[in-house]
């Protein structure tokens, strides 16, 4: 158990209290400004429960969140405890310029210290989209409270012309046919008003439903709390009983440090495999596990992810969405389904271990295929790899699941983008003569460069794309959506903008990619890449502000991206 508070220590509204150099002062005060808003004693010598309100007119995936901060209090109010909500910010993958991973740290820091200044005994986070319960995970391991996570929950999906769809994947690949000449201007508009067709996160596996599947492996969720969708009854009542509970937690004292032991983190790893998840999982749970003490390679990444089938059939690496995986049992069937591969001891938040909650898990519906059976995959193990070689000396991802088969070792002439901006000024431009046997690089995208937006997967050039080409080798030190597809090299390691040999490739080069290997390689001689290192220049860091913060401490993907000062406990 954490050292960090005893139970012996002040608890409820008397703890952490405001510093005037009078502790009976301090607390006498507040309790006369909480007077001020109608608590007595009655209320003030309960154990205290923040609730982290992450609803925000521009965050569209937690439109329903005011709901489940109502539910939250229920429950914490019916155990006896006291509510306390506040907001945090809260980051928008859609809304946020220029990508919400500039602003997971900030929110991460900006949730710890919220946490930690604040009297509470212990917390539930309320998060959704992509960043929000990455960024929390990384607050509660740092703030060292006990926490239960809760989530918004997946979208449903909607229709168009009698087809099923659902954000985002299908957003893509209406884009990709518009872009194509397939569709016309009127059909993509119709699509538009049917890909989102309810409050909640995306419907498919994406980060977002990714991390909330992790938020149940790493044992920081009530089990069932990832599934089910926005809006459903089950979500509220899930939202209420994690009330309930955070309040018992509070006297247990069992805390995220009790919880996120190495062995969760490698669990986690196993659950991101069946899932087919995001590879965005693998950056932020390298995070978590920074801020947990935990250095997690991408190296025990692969290896572990090497021996888990993908089991889940949603999209992007199969066909169903979101709410089929809730429908066939979600989380805690995939669980026992994978029972033999998870290791038992870790604690979770609910009181037992993943042993004893895999002991009761429910038997695997043999009319459903959305989980399938460890003995019939969706996907034979190594739906995630790990890569390196010449041109990620520190590492790259690609996501298996969701790439052509074909192209998985594939030799190629780069094509080299200087920028998000410059892929979108010049990808369509015929007059550099892209063939469906290039690679597509684009550099400058990592996280001192750009905050590592989910640019990674580069559109096909419109003039390829019309001719029925619809994947080719793309290589960057970005991320991709959790939502994409395609045979697209992500997270390159160490990024260009800090002189990773990404900044090193120009047009023409040969770029080898054998997943089998394991390997990426730039195939030019050593003499003449000396001579381009000593040509380059890093590029220029941002003026001010947060930008200039984070991109003077921010570390390298395979590090988390979290920033140098964050990543380990201060205790
Ligand atoms: Fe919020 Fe996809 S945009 S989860």
């Amino acid at each position: 158990m954490s050292s960090k508070r005893s139970t012996k220590e002040p608890s409820g509204i008397d703890r952490d209290l405001t510093s005037y150099g009078d502790m009976e002062f301090s607390r006498y005060m507040r309790r006369a400004f909480l007077a001020s808003a109608g608590y007595d004693a009655a209320d003030l010598d309960r154990p205290v429960v923040g609730i982290v309100d992450t609803s925000s007119d521009y965050n569209t995936c937690h439109r329903q969140m005011p709901e489940l901060v109502t539910a939250v209090k229920r429950g914490v109010l019916q155990a006896g405890g006291l509510p306390f909500a506040f907001a945090s910010s809260s980051w928008n993958e859609i809304l946020t310029s220029p990508t919400t991973m500039l602003y997971r740290n900030l929110l991460a820091m900006e949730t710890e210290e919220l946490v930690r200044a604040q009297p509470m005994d212990a917390v539930v986070m309320l998060g959704g989209c992509d960043k929000t319960v990455p960024a929390q995970l990384m607050a509660a391991a740092s703030a060292d409270v006990p926490t239960v996570m809760v989530v918004t929950g997946p979208m449903r999906t909607g229709s168009w012309r009698g087809e099923r769809l659902g954000a985002c994947t299908d957003c893509r690949r209406y884009w990709a046919e518009f872009r194509a000449g397939r569709m016309d201007e009127a059909e993509i508009r119709e699509v538009e008003s049917s890909l989102c067709a309810t409050a909640g996160t995306c419907a498919v596996m994406g980060t977002a439903s990714t991390m909330a599947c992790l938020c149940e492996a790493l044992g920081l969720m009530l089990p069932g709390g990832a599934g089910p969708p926005a809006g459903s009854a089950e979500r509220l009542r899930h939202a209420v009983a994690s009330g309930r509970r955070a309040v018992a937690l509070a006297g247990e004292c069992l805390r995220p440090s009790d919880i996120l032991v190495p062995a969760a983190f490698r669990n986690a790893i196993r659950v991101l495999a069946a899932l087919g998840g995001s590879t965005n999982a693998i950056v932020h749970l390298a995070a978590i596990a920074g801020r947990a003490g935990y250095r997690l390679t991408l190296d025990e990444v692969d290896e572990i992810a090497a021996g888990v089938p993908v089991l889940v059939d949603c999209k992007p690496a199969g066909s169903g969405y979101l709410e089929d995986f809730d429908r066939a049992g979600g989380m805690p069937v995939l669980m026992g389904e994978l029972e033999q591969l998870l290791e038992p001891e870790p604690r979770t938040v609910g009181g037992k271990t993943i042993g004893e909650i895999l002991e009761s898990a429910p038997e695997r519906g043999a009319w459903q295929q959305t989980i399938r059976a460890m003995n019939d995959p969706l996907a034979a193990a190594g739906g995630l790899r790990v890569l390196r070689g010449s041109l990620a000396p520190d590492g790259a991802v690609i996501k298996v699941a969701a790439a052509s088969a074909d192209l998985l070792a594939h030799r190629g002439p780069a094509v080299v983008f200087e920028s998000p901006e410059h892929v979108a000024t010049a990808i369509d431009d015929p007059q550099l003569a892209i063939t469906p046997e290039h690679v597509l690089v684009l550099r400058n995208a990592g996280p001192v460069a750009a905050g590592m937006p989910e640019a990674g997967a580069l559109p096909i050039p419109s003039y390829l794309a019309a001719k029925g080409v619809k994947d080719m080798v793309r290589v960057s030190d970005a991320r991709m959506s959790g939502t994409a597809y395609g045979t697209i090299v992500l997270h390159c390691a160490p990024e260009a903008a800090v002189g990773g040999p990404l900044a090193l490739v120009k047009d023409g080069d040969t770029i080898e990619l054998d997943v089998g290997k394991r390997r990426l390689e730039l195939l030019v001689e050593d003499g003449e890449l000396a001579a381009r290192r000593a040509e380059w220049t890093p590029p220029e860091l941002p003026k001010r502000g947060w930008r200039r913060l984070y991109a003077e401490h921010v570390m390298q993907a395979n590090e988390g991206a979290d920033l140098d000062f964050l990543a380990e406990r201060d205790d």
